[in-house]
């Protein structure tokens, strides 16, 4: 059996056409969505990541401010950028690019951002939202995403067995909350580095969602067979036979495709869906200062 791929760009280009005419609306009533991006240092992975996300603000039409300051940047100084992003009525999203330098207090200056406008959706009050069970504030991009990519697939989650592999703030958290809420109705396992025997758990799995950032850890040994497996790990791993000398590898190894019934791919998966549901968060972030 070859698995079914779980295609993350054409995913994304269906949500793309809709966000489109979204845009288009804004507009009509005088409405420019405006995104801000700041990035501190000079990490080359942050900076694709940012210049994806600017390039396909452009696709879009959402107009984008791209704020790039020196690693040796002071936090007084990011702050100000942020308090003055909140105050500005032309903003409407604001992300903060991750991982700010280690002087940095990374996860005190997110929450400085103002809730309506976090379209990265880590501020607590967006991530309380979540825990709440009110699906309708700003939600995390990557899982939104992972959600959005299981629904285009028809992929029914009631009462199913999903298992998180990761516990982080950003993906694996709102990824069980998520699966778990009303209307996905999974039935979630969080699983991390310090679970026992997390091979025998992963394979209960009906949904595996793997996000703990090692290159290839999950084996096909791990998944049940027919299993959906999601990949949301980007890892750049060594690789001489490339002019570069890296590649992308995910967490799951590409032989779970022999196993599993789904496998989103690495890149093409999680990843443009994560953008794509930054963008939707903006859009939506510029129709709520505008009802109708
Ligand atoms: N770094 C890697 N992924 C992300 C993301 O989704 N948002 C932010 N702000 N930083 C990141």
């Amino acid at each position: 059996m070859s698995a079914q791929r779980l295609d993350g760009r054409a995913c994304a280009t269906e949500v793309e056409a809709e966000l489109l005419d979204r845009v288009s609306a804004l507009k009509a009533k005088g409405v420019e969505p405006h995104l801000a991006v700041v990035i501190v240092g000079d990490d080359p992975a942050s900076h694709v990541y940012v210049n994806s996300k600017v390039k396909t603000c452009g696709r879009l039409k959402i107009r984008s401010t791209h704020i790039a300051l020196p690693s040796s940047t002071d936090e007084a100084t990011l702050e100000q950028h942020i308090r003055e992003l909140n105050q500005r009525k032309d903003v409407h999203g604001i992300l903060v690019q991750s991982p700010l330098p280690p002087h940095m207090d990374e996860e005190a200056l997110t929450d400085l951002i103002a809730p309506e406008k976090d379209v990265d959706g880590f501020h607590p009050e967006n991530l309380g939202r979540l825990v709440q069970g009110r699906t309708d504030g700003m939600l995390p991009c990557t899982p939104n995403g992972v959600m959005r990519m299981l629904r285009w697939a028809n992929i029914d989650l009631v009462g199913k067995r999903a298992v998180v592999l990761g516990r982080s703030r950003i993906v694996g958290m709102p990824a069980a909350l998520l699966l778990a809420a009303r209307g996905a109705d999974a039935t979630v396992t969080v699983a991390h580095s310090r679970t026992q025997g997390l091979e025998a758990v992963c394979k209960e799995a009906d949904v595996l969602v793997a996000a703990v950032g090692r290159p290839d850890m999950v084996k096909p040994s791990w998944v049940k067979p027919g299993a959906v497996v999601v990949d949301v790990g980007i890892n750049r791993v060594e690789d001489t036979t490339r002019e570069r000398g890296w590649r992308l590898a995910g967490d799951v190894d590409p032989d779970v495709a022999e196993v599993a019934s789904w496998l989103s791919p690495v890149p093409g998966g999680v990843g443009p869906m994560t953008i794509a549901m930054l963008m939707e968060n903006t859009v939506r972030a510029a129709e709520s200062v505008h009802p109708e």
